[in-house]
C-alpha cells in the first residue's frame, strides 16, 4: 500500500530500505525517496512502519 500518496512511496519501499540498506531514522528514507515532502501526512505512519522493519525480522525473511 502507499503510504505516502503524494509521491507513491509503498510500505515495501520503506522496508526494503531498512533491510537492505540498514536505514533507521526516517530522515533517511527522505533522503533517498521524496516521502513526506508535500502535504507531510504520511510521516507518522512511515515511521511507524520504519519502527516495525526494525524490530520485526521475520518480515525479512517473509520476504
Ligand atoms: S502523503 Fe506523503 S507528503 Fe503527502
Amino acid at each position: 500500500m502507499y503510504v505516502c500518496v503524494c509521491h507513491a512511496v509503498s510500505d515495501k519501499t520503506i522496508r526494503k530500505l531498512a533491510y537492505e540498506q540498514g536505514i533507521k531514522e526516517i530522515r533517511e528514507i527522505r533522503k533517498v525517496t521524496a516521502l513526506g515532502s508535500s502535504c507531510g501526512k504520511c510521516i507518522p505512519i512511515a515511521k511507524a512502519i520504519l519502527q516495525d522493519a526494525n524490530l520485526n525480522p521475520l518480515y525479512k525473511e517473509a520476504g
